[in-house]
């Protein structure tokens, strides 16, 4: 008996991946193009970019896959590939690619929901069982739902405005930390977390936001707009330009990044005590899942992982890798739908693609 492969195709946002794995989650070949450098240099992602880029990448990428792996289209037992939620130009273009090339070589479609995709990538490492809390924050998203089965998600709370990784990429970048030597290809987070690595996160106090608001979402907006007056009134006061390794900028990152770390665990507090309340996670040991980029920084890591002691749930981490975007996640949630008869799409020329 043939084993199953399944293909993955990921271009909802700025990195085009393409990932062939098999049923136990072991990785036969992958490949990923990150845009990230390019939208560096233009302050923020502009979609008509984007969408250009996934373009020409993403035969390349796919074609890199399959090579990799030894393998080629007929060899596949599906194909998987992210429809929502993301970009809509760039998710275009992963859809026209996945569903011509399914196709063409008479496979089957399984259309992928990026977020749902980040929450089971665990599954490929770890032994996760269903139900588990899934916690996801990144550039665009914090999540946080219950996984009761593959295709079945309740979400307890999400971003009402900026995501965690957006205001640390805003704030980063108001900061120019980029100009810092050793800094120069790290994300908004990344730099942030390595600075602030010198700082006091105490000297400087952010406003705690949403202690009236009786459900388990997140707002970060009001904590960047405060970070950027607090840089204001730090340039004016002292005419500099904050692009170098000066206390001042390390005791602020620190302060920062712990606000951005301190909102995120209140507001989990509450939803596992919600949780708890309902009986949403009967099973013991609890599982949490925190993935996303934001879960590659350590600090974060560590504020979570001390929440999850207190209610006795048991942290998993994916390794970095498979935290942030990639066609990884998308060909094992491609797998764990196909393991389970679910999600083949009958009807190819009917799926769309959706920003939300
Ligand atoms: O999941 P991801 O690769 O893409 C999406 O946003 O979907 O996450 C990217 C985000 C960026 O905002 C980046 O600044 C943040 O993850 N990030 C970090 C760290 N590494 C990446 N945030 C905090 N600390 C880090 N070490
Ligand atoms: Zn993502």
């Amino acid at each position: 008996k043939k084993r199953p492969l399944v293909l993955g195709i990921e271009s909802s946002c700025d990195d085009t991946g393409a990932a062939i794995v098999d049923e136990s989650g072991h990785i036969l070949g992958d490949a990923l193009y990150s845009q990230h450098l390019i939208h560096l240099n233009h302050g923020g992602i502009i979609p008509p970019i984007a969408k250009d880029l996934h373009i020409k990448y993403i035969n390349p990428i796919v074609s890199q896959a399959l090579e990799r792996a030894g393998v080629t289209p007929k060899d596949l037992s599906a194909i998987a590939t992210t429809v929502k939620p993301g970009l809509p130009m760039s998710l275009m273009v992963g859809l026209l690619y996945g569903t011509k090339m399914a196709k063409e070589h008479n496979k089957p479609f399984i259309p992928i929901h990026h977020m749902q995709a980040h929450a089971l990538t665990v599954r490929m490492v770890e032994k996760v069982n269903f139900p588990f809390m899934v916690f996801l924050v990144s550039g665009g998203h914090c999540l946080l739902a219950v996984v009761k089965d593959v295709d079945e998600f309740y979400l307890l709370g999400n971003e009402l405005d900026d995501a965690p990784g957006e205001a640390l990429d805003k704030v980063a970048r108001r900061l120019k930390l980029r100009n810092i030597p050793g800094y120069e290809t790290l994300s908004g987070g990344g730099a942030i977390e390595k600075m602030a690595k010198l700082g006091d996160h105490l000297s400087i106090r952010f406003p705690v936001v949403m202690t009236q608001t009786l459900n388990c979402n997140f707002s970060f907006a009001g904590l960047k707009q405060r970070a950027q007056e607090i840089i204001q009134e730090e340039e004016q006061k002292y005419g500099i330009v904050a692009d170098e390794i000066i206390p001042t900028v390390a005791n602020f990152c620190a302060s920062f990044q712990y606000a951005v770390a301190r909102h995120m665990i209140r507001r989990l507090e509450r939803a596992l005590i919600y949780a708890e309340a309902k009986g949403f996670i009967p099973e013991r040991p609890k599982s949490m899942v925190l993935s996303g980029g934001v879960a590659c920084n350590e600090f974060i890591r560590d504020a979570v992982r001390q929440v999850c002691n207190k209610y006795d749930y048991e942290l998993f981490c994916p390794p970095p890798k498979l935290c942030t975007d990639n066609g990884i996640m998308i060909a094992w949630n491609g797998m764990e739908k196909w393991i389970a008869g679910k999600g083949i799409t009958k009807d190819i020329d009917s799926i769309t693609v959706e920003n939300k």
